[in-house]
């Protein structure tokens, strides 16, 4: 299976690519089985915070779990944002991160230097897209803001950020952007936010967030890729149905299935229950929210 034919697959067929969180190791196996489960395609992804601040242990970790438990013509491994400078605004290694997941046998990668100024962006990304296209994957790469992560932030109301487009991707800008750096899939910013990651957010219900189907649709006309959108839990089903028919190629959700887990283990429930609970959400959200069951015969044909 080749990730990049895939994404431009459902790009073109009106479909998109989840790609599953796996911020707790036990997690990957009951995702992979629900993927498989609904004939549909999905990603197993890691973001470097999972491991950082989550029980994740490592990048090698996860693909090891990944060998165990994937499931062929259905499961891909990518590599979920590696930030050049991370939520705690530290200076990241992030070279050294990328080397170790192709060594690993990630079949994707996303570097994420959203932090830096657009012309920072674009020399991190190029970079890292170089590594990448050395080793034959794809890279996925992020511009504007999709907030959420950061501990020290969300003053400012949903609402307001959503009316005036506070961060949002500007067209303009990527499509500079994805000329000079060189990226296959590009992260936008167009309403999401992130699950938080804040101690006392961690098993909150997510607010609910919006989509401006318009810009997406105009930065899928300027740049003609398959586009990623980030935060994708807890946002309303028509807004995504309508999100992925403008161009969104590619879904993270990650709050949707770990606060499952982690609920069943504060319970007391064990391990085996928690996996379940997971197993059960990600056949819903395959059948409901993403309406992908199914679509393994259109993608791996
Ligand atoms: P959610 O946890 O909000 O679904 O976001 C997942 C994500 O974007 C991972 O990169
Ligand atoms: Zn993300």
């Amino acid at each position: 299976m080749d990730s990049k034919q895939i994404v431009s697959k459902a790009l073109a067929a009106g479909y998109v690519v989840p790609a599953f969180n796996i911020p707790h190791l036990p997690m990957l196996q009951p995702i992979a089985q629900a993927v498989a489960d609904e004939n549909s395609v999905g990603m197993i992804q890691v973001a470097r915070l999972e491991w950082e601040k989550f029980e994740a242990e490592s990048l090698e970790k996860v693909a090891e779990e990944y060998e165990k438990y994937k499931k062929p013509g259905h499961t891909l491994l990518h590599l979920d944002h590696v930030p050049v400078i991370d939520e705690d605004h530290l200076q990241v290694d992030y070279m050294a991160i990328l080397r170790r997941a192709v060594a690993a046998g990630y079949q994707s990668l996303m570097v994420d230097a959203s932090r830096l100024s657009l012309a920072g962006n674009i020399e991190a990304t190029r970079q890292a897209a170089e590594l990448a296209h050395e080793a034959g994957i794809p890279i996925e790469a992020e511009l504007g803001a999709v907030m959420g992560h950061e501990t020290s932030q969300q003053s400012i109301p949903y609402e307001e950020i959503f009316a005036k487009k506070m961060g949002f991707t500007q067209v303009n800008e990527a499509v500079r952007f994805v000329e000079e750096s060189g990226c296959d899939w590009l992260s936008v910013a167009v309403g999401s936010v992130h699950g938080a990651i804040a101690d006392n957010l961690l098993d909150k219900k997510k607010p609910a967030a919006k989509l401006d189907i318009e810009r997406i649709a105009q930065l899928e006309a300027a740049l003609g890729i398959p586009l990623v959108l980030h935060g994708g839990s807890g946002i309303e089903q028509e807004y995504i149905a309508k999100g992925i028919k403008a161009g969104i190629a590619k879904i993270n959700v990650g709050t949707e299935l770990r606060q499952p887990y982690e609920k069943a283990i504060r319970e007391g429930a064990g391990v085996a229950a928690a996996q379940e609970r997971v197993y059960n959400r990600c056949r819903e959200l395959i059948r409901d929210f993403l309406c992908t069951a199914g679509d393994a015969d259109i993608l791996t044909k």
